[in-house]
């Protein structure tokens, strides 16, 4: 018996190998970067998801056509709605992303994403794989980037979080070898580690950071963490002008907690799942996973979304009107600042930041206690119009630093 499942294994084990192999040599062909000051409109899709997803998606989507105004009436940018990225469709399909929903995603330069419901064992929905993650796998969106601010802290991060490999590469392929043991598996290539290593340095570079932190386990997880932090130290040579150090995941948790340690780290770069859980940490000390924006960049290829998932207690409840739209609109400025907006971007983070770190006129709750997402998107809104926008927002930053 015993035999027969090893061998199962083993011929499993093999053809997983076998494609990851394969996906080495598609990375070593890689393309370059997709140049949208080339392309006339710049096309966005808007994905609802599933969830509070659509209830978030529609002020988000309302955020970007009022910041993307001029660009839109201008036939620069056009907007479109994609319909099915659901779990009920997700379900009946049986598929991660339907492929008529695929293909309408690839007609899109970039997309805006709601939070998609992840079935897991256990779920009265199929076990079928994360949305999100068949997405970042199929349009190959290596890198997860993740910024967090908090002023009155002194906290200014951005995390790199590599998306496509580690734990979640073969996270729904693992190999249930007899009823007693599973195995999944962690895959962690030169080229894949390579790109988001660079990615991280890059931005350092570009937005004069001084110091990039390559997060890893590598004194237990020898093998794939070591390669990750191998490739990183090697980068690091490239860039003499920026300081990198590394840090084990475990004591980086902790040191994200310490007001002594934690303002000393900039760029944090690291492998897809400890991405994954620090970033949530992360944006729990900027006010919950409901106010940080994610970006998943490709070459060809980009998806902005909020961090959090679809909350489907809120609806049950009756309380998706108060569902936050703002790790959604931050998503969507990251978008607008990708596409080649910045000034558009900035204006929108800084109103995000007024309203929700220093001024708090509206509070959301996530339920009737608190503000609706459309209402405090119209108060977004509302201040980005402010022609004092930039002297207000600076004013708050100095009491913040006095603080
Ligand atoms: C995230 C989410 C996803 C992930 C889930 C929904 C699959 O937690 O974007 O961080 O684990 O990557
Ligand atoms: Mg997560």
């Amino acid at each position: 018996m015993n035999e027969q499942a090893i061998q199962k294994a083993k011929e499993q084990f093999g053809r997983i190998i076998e494609e990851q192999l394969a996906r080495i040599e598609r990375l070593k062909k890689a393309e370059d970067w997709v140049d949208y000051s080339q392309i006339k409109p710049v096309i966005v899709g808007i994905l609802g998801g599933d969830g509070i997803g659509p209830y978030i998606a529609k002020e988000s989507k309302r955020a970007l056509e009022f910041i993307l105004k001029d660009e839109i009436a201008g036939g620069k940018v056009k907007i479109k709605d994609i319909e099915g990225l659901t779990i009920e469709n997700r379900a009946a399909k049986m598929k991660p992303i339907p492929d008529d929903v695929l293909e309408e995603i690839k007609t899109c330069h970039v997309t805006l994403k709601g939070p998609t419901t992840t079935p897991r064992k256990g779920d009265p929905w199929p076990n079928i794989e994360s949305a999100n993650v068949a997405m970042r796998k199929v349009l190959d969106l290596f890198a997860n980037v993740r910024p967090v601010k908090v002023p009155n802290l002194g906290i200014d991060w951005i995390f790199f979080r590599e998306n496509t490999e580690d734990m979640y590469m073969l996270g729904s392929n693992g190999i249930e070898v007899t009823d007693d043991m599973a195995v999944d598996f962690k895959v962690i290539t030169n080229q894949g580690s390579e790109r988001i290593i660079r990615a991280a340095f890059e931005y350092a570079r570009k937005n004069k950071r001084k110091r990039v932190t390559i997060v890893t386990k590598a004194n237990v997880i020898k093998t794939t963490d070591g390669k990750f932090l191998k490739v990183g130290q090697q980068i690091a040579k490239e860039y003499p002008g920026i300081e990198c150090d590394d840090w084990y995941i475990d004591i980086m948790t902790a040191k994200l907690l310490d007001p002594k340690r934690r303002t000393d780290f900039q760029v944090a770069v690291l492998p897809n799942l400890y991405g994954d859980i620090l970033t949530d940490e992360a944006a729990e000390l900027q006010g919950g996973v409901g106010t940080a924006g994610s970006a998943n960049i490709g070459k060809r290829y980009s998806m902005f979304e909020a961090i959090h998932g679809s909350a489907p207690r809120m609806v049950t409840e009756g309380r998706a009107q108060y569902a936050d739209p703002c790790s959604m609109i931050r998503a969507a400025a990251m978008l607008v600042r990708h596409i080649g907006y910045p000034e558009k971007a900035e204006k929108l983070e800084m109103a995000l930041e007024i309203c929700g770190q220093f001024e708090k006129k509206l509070v959301i709750t996530g339920r009737s206690s608190g503000a609706t997402g459309e209402d405090y998107t119209n108060y977004l809104m509302e201040t980005v119009k402010d022609a004092k926008l930039r002297d207000r927002w600076i004013s708050y930053q100095k009491t913040a630093v006095a603080a």
